[in-house]
Order: C-alpha cells, then structure tokens, then sequence
C-alpha cells in the first residue's frame, strides 16, 4: 500500500477523562468492536488509579500491563486504529499531558452524574492549547444523572469550547433507551450488554417513523422528536472545519458499560476525525508525506524486567516509513542509532515491527541514550514545538542519605528524569537539586526506583515552593538583576533554562508586577499557545 494511503487510514488518539468517568470502559468497548479483544475486563491498566495514593508497590505490580496497553492497535472497517492510554491517576497528569503530544485527536469522557470535574478541566486546557480535535462522550447516562441541555450549556462554560450534541439520549437513568444519532438521523436500540458487542441492533431510519412509538413508547418519542427540533434551532450544523481546528466538540451520549451509543461515536469518529498530521519544529513544519522519516519520543517506560534494567522508548512516527534496522540521526546526540527489535502492540500483543507509517506509535529498546522530546531524523537537526514541562505542583529537595553513592544517585535522577517521572531543577552556587512533581506518589516512586535500580539512597526534604515559572527577558541586565536578588528561588532546569519557584501565588504575581520587563511563563516553551497541529 502506498505511503499516503497507509496514513489516511490511521487514526491516533487518546481518551481522556477525570477517574471514574469510565474511560477504561469505553476504550474496551473500542476494543471489543475491533475485534481486538473478545470479552470486557481485558483493559486493566487504569485500575492502577484504584490504589491508595501511597501504595506504590501496586504500581510497580501494574507495570508490565500499563506497557501493554500503552498503545493499543486494532483494525475497524478498513481503519487501523491506535488508542494511546492515558494514566488515570491525577499524579500521572504529567505523564497524559506528554501523551497527548503524541495524538491527533482525543475523546473526552464526563460522567453524566458529575458533569465537568477538576481533571476535565485541566486535560481540556491541554487540548486547548494545542487546538487538538475533541469529541465528547457524556457517560453513564443509565445513571439518574443532569438533563442533557445543562450537561452541554456546563461544558461550552467551563470547557470553553463550543459544542454539538450529534447523538441525543432518549431518556435517561432507569428509563434510558438508547440513542438517536442526529448526524446520520437514525435511531439505534441496543440491547445492552455488558461483556460483548451487542448484535442485535434495532434500527429506525426516520425520526417520524411510529416504530419509534412502539419500541420507546408515546412519551418517549415525542420528548425525543420535541428535543431533536429544539437541538437544531439552538445549535448550528455540525462544521468539521471547526472541528479540526479544535473550535467545535461534537458531543455524544451513553452507556460504555451497556455499549449505547458507543457505536455511534466510533462511527462517527472515523468519519470526522484526523489523519496522521505533521508536527511543528524549531526550523519548519514536517508533513506526513514527507519521504524521510521524523518520529519523536513523547513517552519512557523503565525497568520492565528487573532482571534486564531495560527501557522502551514509545517514538510517534510523524513523516516517511520507520524501518528496522535501518540508521537513523539522535539529533540531540548527534549521533546515529539502528533498532534491530522494534516493537508495536497489537491490543495486548507486542510484536517486532518491520515497518511503521506516520501516526503510528513504536516502541524502542533503549539502553539510556533517550529522553523525552528526542527526535529520530534521517539527518536533518530540528526540534519538535510543543512538548513542553508544565510547572510541578510539589517540590522538595533532594538529599544524598549515603555520600558513598553520589555517583549512582546522580546517574538515578538523572535518567529518571529524562523518563519523565519528575523535573529536576539545580541551584547555583552550591548546586542544591529539587525534585519538582504533580503528585506525592512520584517521590515515593524516585527514592524507591533509585534505590532498588541504582543502589542509591535519598531523602526528600520539605521547601516553600508552590510553582515554576521559566524566566525570560530582553533586558539582561534586569535579569542579571533579579538572579542576583532571588538567588534562593532561582534555579536552572536540566535544559539550562532559567526558572523562578515561586513561594505562592501572590509572591507570583508580586515579582510580576515589580519585574515587568521579565517574562514569567507557565511552561517551558513559551511560544506553545500558538502551536497549531
Ligand atoms: P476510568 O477509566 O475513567 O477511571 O473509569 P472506569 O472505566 O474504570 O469506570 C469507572 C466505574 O464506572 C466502573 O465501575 C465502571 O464499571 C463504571 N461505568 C463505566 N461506564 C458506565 C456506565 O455507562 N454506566 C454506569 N452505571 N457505570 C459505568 P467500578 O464499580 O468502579 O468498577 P468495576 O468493578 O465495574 O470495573
């Protein structure tokens, strides 16, 4: 199959949600309609979040499966389909926010009882800023959840997105009867089933048919015709300009864990949503169709098998065909690197790849020489824009417990690192590190991992640091200046970049209006607003 054709048929995407909103459920609804399982309960990785925050020792049990189902491939309808996993946990948020610079679209889930949630909100920003495509699916609409209309007026206000409902509930909690698709104007009835896709399908092509009074009774169908002539007053057609541009959310309903309405998303997704598109670099814009081959690392998953200390480096292919075997230029190391196994999964399968096309997503064997944001070329020396450090939430210092080991401890956090698991920063003089992470979890994690992998101890101490803001200024010497007076706050990431750990919000916002000559940025690539995929 020729290049162009292999892309146009892929789709790369994640699904996203606050917990419990039910994206594992939906992902293996995907899953069971591809094929590429054959019953419900294969999908395990995002129990993980179930754990106590504390009890990490279950993460690490969860590893091997978490792997698994980082990328999961299947085929429907001729499409090839590549579902990237997002961690559940909110301390893993960092670990989703770089895994959506690895898609091209994603599907929000909310939960039709609690609406917008905290997570919700945050991952939309994400999207947001990226003008990723979005498509809604409000979940669990088999519960006595909100009335549809308030469910869409909440997410066009605190998603600040706008919306298109293109499939509509018939009723809802005890009473839910399954979905009218108001794209394709047809009415589906499943029967709900909850360990396989359901095969009886109850079909009605016409709103106006009086089947429909038959199979949801009287009042039923007129509340859905009344609701279906309403929906088109209120909100415009269905534009998927807008929607590729990350403007306009078609929204859907239902139950992913009785499959309604679940077949009308995906339908309806490989209809509307992205081919493999191009990324943005430091020099130029790389496209799909590009001949040779650009990916770049947005994920590193360690320590697979204790035994071997290995590492998988998940590299989305962005233009031209990967090969095995085949050289390929580390443009941060400047040198060039062969894989001989490369691996894609398939569901739950890993198997060594020959070949892979742009928006697929390969995992490399690695031995220390990646890191997140690493680009793969075939010489040409660029860097992929938007694969930012957004600011950590916590932050502590991190003492050597045995000056015996500084070597291993310094080789530890740095790798662990360079895998994402939590930002290091340096101060200078006297080269004082803090350990900056979303969540609690990730310190227990680095003093665990670096003393089981590296034979290193450490402590974690408590400093006054709420926020990172990487610094940046025309005028130096207000720079120079401010480094000097803040030389307890200053410190450089492991880019070298310049940040202020601010001590709270209203210190923030303080050196901001006595510094207004320095730039104080959210994230570590300051021009990401205007990164259009
Ligand atoms: P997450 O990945 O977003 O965290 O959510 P997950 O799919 O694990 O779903 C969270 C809970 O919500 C699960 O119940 C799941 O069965 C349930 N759920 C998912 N979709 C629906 C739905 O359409 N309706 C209803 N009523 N519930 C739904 P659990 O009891 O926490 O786990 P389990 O024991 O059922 O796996």
């Amino acid at each position: 199959m020729a290049t162009t054709d292999e892309i146009n048929r892929r789709r790369t995407f994640g699904i996203i949600s606050h917990p419990d909103a039910g994206k594992t459920t939906l992902t293996e609804k995907l899953l069971l309609f591809g094929g590429a399982i054959q019953v419900a309960g294969a999908v395990k990785s995002n129990k993980i979040k179930k754990t106590a925050t504390s009890d990490f020792m279950e993460i690490e049990k969860q590893r091997g499966i978490s792997v698994a189902t980082s990328v999961m491939s299947f085929e429907y309808k001729g499409k090839l389909i590549n579902i990237l996993d997002t961690p559940g946990h909110k301390d893993f948020a960092e670990d989703t926010y770089r895994t959506l610079t690895a898609v091209d679209s994603v599907i929000m889930v909310v939960d039709s009882v609690k609406g917008v949630e905290a997570q919700t909100r945050r991952l939309m920003e994400v999207c947001a800023m990226r003008k990723t495509p979005v498509i809604v699916f409000i979940n669990k609409m088999d519960r006595e959840g909100r009335d549809a209309f308030d469910l869409l007026d909440e997410i066009e206000k605190e998603l600040k997105i706008r919306v298109r409902p293109l499939s509509w509930p018939i009723n809802r909690g005890s009473l839910f009867k399954g979905v009218y698709n108001l794209h394709k104007k047809y009415l589906n009835l499943f029967k709900p089933s909850t360990t396989k896709v359901a095969d009886e399908v109850l079909q009605i092509t016409d709103i106006n048919d009086p089947e429909l009074e038959k199979l949801v009774g009287e009042k039923d169908a007129a509340q859905l015709r009344e609701d279906a002539e309403t929906l088109e007053i209120v909100y415009d057609n269905f534009d998927v300009q807008e929607y590729l541009k990350g403007n306009l959310a078609p929204v859907f309903f239902g139950s992913a864990v009785n499959n309604f309405g679940v077949q009308e998303l995906l339908e309806t997704f490989l209809e509307v949503s992205p081919t493999p598109r191009g990324r943005e670099t430091d020099t130029r814009f790389v496209e799909p169709e590009e001949k040779k081959m650009t990916g770049f690392i947005f994920k590193i998953h360690a320590n697979l098998d204790p035994k071997h200390r290995d590492r998988i480096a998940f590299m989305r292919v962005i233009s031209g065909k990967f090969q095995r075997h085949t050289y390929y230029h580390h443009v941060r190391l400047e040198k060039n690197f062969r894989f001989s196994t490369p691996v894609t999964f398939m569901a739950q399968e890993k198997s060594i790849v020959d070949e892979a096309y742009p928006g697929d997503v390969v995992g490399l064997y690695d031995t220390g020489n990646f890191k997140i944001g690493d680009v793969l070329t075939e010489g040409e020396d660029f860097r992929i824009k938007g694969i930012p450090s957004f600011s950590p939430e916590i932050f502590k210092e991190l003492v050597n417990a045995d000056p015996m080991k500084s070597k291993q401890l310094e080789k530890g956090i740095t790798q662990l690192t360079d895998e994402g698991v939590a930002q290091l920063f340096t101060q200078q003089p006297g080269n004082r590190r803090f350990v900056g992470a979303v969540g609690e979890l990730q310190f227990e994690v680095i003093q665990y991992r670096l003393l089981h992998e590296y034979g290193a101890s450490c402590r974690f101490e408590p400093i006054n640091m709420t926020r990172a803001c990487w610094l940046r200024s025309e005028n130096q010497q207000k720079l120079d200046e401010f480094i000097r007076f803040k030389h307890s706050n200053v410190v450089y990431d492991k880019d070298g970049h310049l940040v202020y750990l601010a001590p709270s919000d209203w210190f923030l916002k303080m050196e901001r209006e006595n510094n207004p000559e320095i730039e104080f940025h959210f994230n570590s690539e300051f021009k990401t607003e205007t990164v259009e995929y």
